[in-house]
C-alpha cells in the first residue's frame, strides 16, 4: 500500500524541560518547511496540547533567535500521560487517547515529532504501537535513555554543575570544609559521574554504587592527612548507602511518574558533620535545567530535529532519533524505552575515575 504523502506535521515537547529543546524545535521547523514544503503545528504542554486541542502554529520566521533560548517556546508537562490523563490522589487517570486522536485528525496531522525523555517517549511508542506515525527525539538532563549515547540537555546540565564545583572548590580551600553538592539524574547517576570527573570530584556517589559512610569518610581523612584541608563530594539525588533506600523528597500525586528524588546531600553532610567534619551542602536543583543550552546541546538538537525529518520523509516512523559511537541512527522507540540507561559500575567511566584518586565511597 502506497505511503500517505506528508503535507503537515504536529510537534510536541513533553516531560521535564531542558536547554535546547527550543534547538530542537527550530530545527524541525525550518527542515520540515524548507526541505520539504511541510506545515508544521505546535500542540502546547506536551499530551495536554494533543488531548485539548491547544496549539500554535509553527513558522520559518517564528524559529528566529530560538537556537540559544532555554525552556521550551512550546511549554511542558510532565502529568499529562494520554493514556492516564488527570491522575487523581488514587493515582488512577482516564485514557484521553481518542481525544488526542480527534485532534490529530482535525488538523490534518500525517505524522508526530515527540521531543521527549523516558516518560513522553514511552507514550509515543504505545501511539505508534497503534498506528500514529510518530518519530521521537530524547531530551533529558538525566541522560537515562537507551540506544542513545547522548540526550539534548544533558551538556547544558553537565556544564552547569561543573562550573558549580569549580565555584564550591574555591571556597572549600579557604574555609577547610567538606562541600556537599546534591545534582539531579534521578535513577541514573551520570550528571555525578561527569561532574564529579570534570569538576575534580574528591567523592563521588551514584545510585548504581550504593556507598558506605565510613569509606566516604576515609577518602577525606585520607587527604586530611595529605595536607588536603578540603574535599569536595558530589551527590546524585538517587545516591543511597548500602544499608538505606533512595531519599524521596516528594510524591507528586498527579504526575505518571510520582516520585521525586532529594534529601541525600542533606544526609550525606549531616553525617559528615556527625563525624566531625565542618561541612556545607548545596543542592544544584532546576538551575540545571534553565538558561542557554551549551554548544554541544545547540548541536546535536539541530541534528536531531533535521534527521526527524529525514525519517519522516524516508517514511521511518516508530522510531527514535540517537547518537550511537558517533553516528546518527534510528533505533525502534519501543528499544529505546524498555529499560533506563544507566552508569555501569564495573565500566570503564568507573575504574578511570577511581584510578585518578576519586572514592565512590566503597
Ligand atoms: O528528569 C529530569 C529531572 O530534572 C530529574 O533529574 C529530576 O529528578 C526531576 O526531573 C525533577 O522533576 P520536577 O521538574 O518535577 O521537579
Amino acid at each position: 500500500m502506497a505511503r500517505k504523502k506528508i503535507k503537515r506535521i504536529g510537534v510536541i515537547t513533553g516531560g521535564g524541560d531542558c536547554p535546547g529543546l527550543n534547538a530542537a524545535i527550530r530545527a524541525v521547523v525550518r527542515s520540515a518547511i524548507g526541505r520539504h514544503q511541510w506545515e508544521v503545528t505546535g500542540f502546547l504542554d506536551g499530551y495536554e496540547g494533543l488531548v485539548e486541542d491547544r496549539w500554535t502554529p509553527l513558522t520559518s520566521d517564528r524559529m528566529a533567535g530560538l537556537l540559544t533560548r532555554g525552556g521550551t517556546i512550546l511549554g511542558t508537562s510532565n502529568r499529562a500521560d494520554p493514556f492516564r490523563y488527570n491522575i487523581n490522589t488514587a493515582g488512577k487517570g482516564t485514557n484521553r487517547v481518542k481525544d488526542l486522536l480527534r485532534t490529530v485528525h482535525r488538523h490534518n496531522i500525517d505524522a508526530l515529532v515527540v521531543i521527549g525523555g523516558d516518560g513522553t517517549l514511552t507514550s509515543a511508542a504505545k501511539l505508534h504501537k497503534m498506528g500514529l506515525p510518530v518519530v521521537g527525539i530524547p531530551k533529558t538532563i538525566d541522560n537515562d535513555l537507551q540506544g542513545t549515547d547522548v540526550t539534548i540537555g544533558f551538556d547544558s546540565a553537565l556544564t552547569i554543575a561543573t562550573e558549580s564545583i569549580d565555584r564550591l572548590h574555591t571556597t572549600a580551600e579557604a574555609h577547610h570544609r567538606v562541600m556537599v553538592v546534591e545534582v539531579m539524574g534521578r535513577y541514573a547517576g551520570w550528571i555525578a559521574l561527569r561532574s564529579g570527573i570534570a569538576g575534580g570530584g574528591d567523592v563521588i556517589l551514584i545510585p548504581e554504587i550504593p556507598y558506605d559512610p565510613k569509606c566516604v569518610n576515609d577518602a577525606i581523612e585520607a587527604r586530611l592527612r595529605r595536607g588536603r584541608r578540603f574535599s569536595i563530594v558530589v551527590v546524585a539525588e538517587g545516591a543511597h548507602p548500602k544499608k538505606g533506600q533512595m531519599m524521596v523528597e516528594r510524591i507528586e500525586k498527579s504526575s505518571p511518574d510520582p516520585i521525586r528524588l532529594g534529601g541525600i546531600g542533606k544526609f550525606v553532610a549531616q553525617e559528615l558533620a556527625f563525624a566531625g567534619y565542618d561541612s556545607r551542602v548545596n543542592t544544584l536543583g532546576h538551575l540545571q535545567r534553565g538558561g542557554m543550552p551549551t554548544a554541544f546541546d545547540r548541536w546535536t538538537a539541530t541534528l536531531f530535529g533535521a534527521k526527524a525529518i529525514e525519517a519522516l520523509a524516508a517514511g521511518k516512523t516508530g522510531v527514535m532519533i540517537a547518537v550511537q559511537h558517533g553516528e546518527i541512527k534510528t533505533p525502534t522507540l519501543a528499544q529505546a524505552v524498555k529499560k533506563l540507561n544507566c552508569v555501569d559500575p564495573k565500566g570503564f567511566e568507573v575504574r578511570a575515575t577511581m584510578a585518578t584518586g576519586t572514592s565512590f565511597g566503597t
